[in-house]
């Protein structure tokens, strides 16, 4: 069956195709989850709608929380949408959910200061138009409301990895040529000014907010410098960071010839294995009140 390149990264190409490094994304997702929940102060009986729901992880999560009260499952993908509702009914809660197709910079489809929550994760690093965005979650929540949203501050990792010898946060000084030529893959795909994912950082993140009216604006920066998590080879090489660019696999078939291929391969996998590089993350936690 095909699917749109929603569901299809985010139900298959972010695991890897490895049942062990999704169990570790899902425990990794958790409590970002819960955090994002908190912050939104849910209580019964409200109504919550998740912009960009993807598999419902945000949602499902509220309904968890709550033992009564509603949620929108909103998502630019019909395969998506058509996803959460299966598993909206497979766990006996299709008459505590709605679905709607919807872009997160045009929720026309609500009505204004219609739901008490919204919540997301994630989704506005896909969304050019982020200050209609937020304007939009303005409007649909009732005087009150909050908003809450986790995004990955993917810019701050950009500047080390531009520099030559550093591929994806390992050392690659004795094939900066060959390394090259796979960040110029990327970097064609996500360039650094333009693209959603990267043009934008936690500052703008409060400005957005604070333009589309928000009163009370909280936001919680957390940085982490830290050494590589995983040792997986096979989950570092076919996993894709985000639905719109290849895996490092695929991008390697693209580019390089087989001796180049073999001499990344010979630099690089015993650095993962080995766990001997640096990553910079950086993600944001924003919570406000209209
Ligand atoms: C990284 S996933 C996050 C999914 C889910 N929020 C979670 O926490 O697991 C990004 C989601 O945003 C959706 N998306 C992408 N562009 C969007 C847009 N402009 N408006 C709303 N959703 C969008 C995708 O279909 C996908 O489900």
């Amino acid at each position: 069956m095909s699917r749109d390149i929603w569901s299809e990264w985010l139900l298959h190409r972010r695991f890897g195709g490895d049942a062990q490094h999704m169990q570790k994304v899902l425990d990794f997702l958790r409590p970002i989850r819960d955090k994002v929940l908190h912050n939104a102060r849910l209580a019964e009986g409200q109504t919550v709608l998740d912009v960009g729901c993807g598999d419902g992880l945000i949602g499902f999560g509220a309904l968890e929380k709550i033992a009564s009260g509603t949620v929108i499952l909103s998502d630019i993908s019909q395969d998506l949408l058509e996803y959460v509702q299966s598993l909206a009914r497979d766990m006996g809660l299709l008459d505590r959910c709605q679905f709607v197709r919807a872009p997160a910079e045009d929720l026309s489809a609500l009505d204004d200061a219609s739901v008490d929550v919204v919540a997301l994760r994630s989704v506005l690093i896909y969304v050019s138009a982020k200050q209609q965005a937020f304007r939009e979650f303005y409007r649909v929540l009732r005087p009150g409301g909050r908003l809450s949203l986790f995004e990955p501050i993917n810019r701050f990792g950009i500047a080390a990895s531009d520099q030559p010898h550093v591929f994806a946060g390992y050392d690659v000084t004795p094939v900066i040529d060959i390394a090259q030529k796979i960040k110029a893959v990327y970097r064609q795909l996500q360039p650094v000014d333009s693209d959603p994912m990267l043009n934008f950082d936690e500052r703008d993140l409060i400005a957005y907010a604070e333009q589309a009216g928000f009163g009370e604006i909280h936001l919680e920066l957390q940085v982490d410098i830290v050494p590589p998590e995983d040792d997986d080879w096979h989950a570092f090489i076919g996993t894709a960071g985000n639905p719109n660019i290849p895996t490092l696999e695929e991008a390697m078939q693209q580019v390089l010839t087989l001796d180049e291929m073999e001499r990344l391969v010979a630099c690089l996998r015993p650095l993962v294995e080995s766990r001997q590089g640096i990553h910079r993350r950086a993600v944001a936690y924003l919570w406000t009140v209209k």
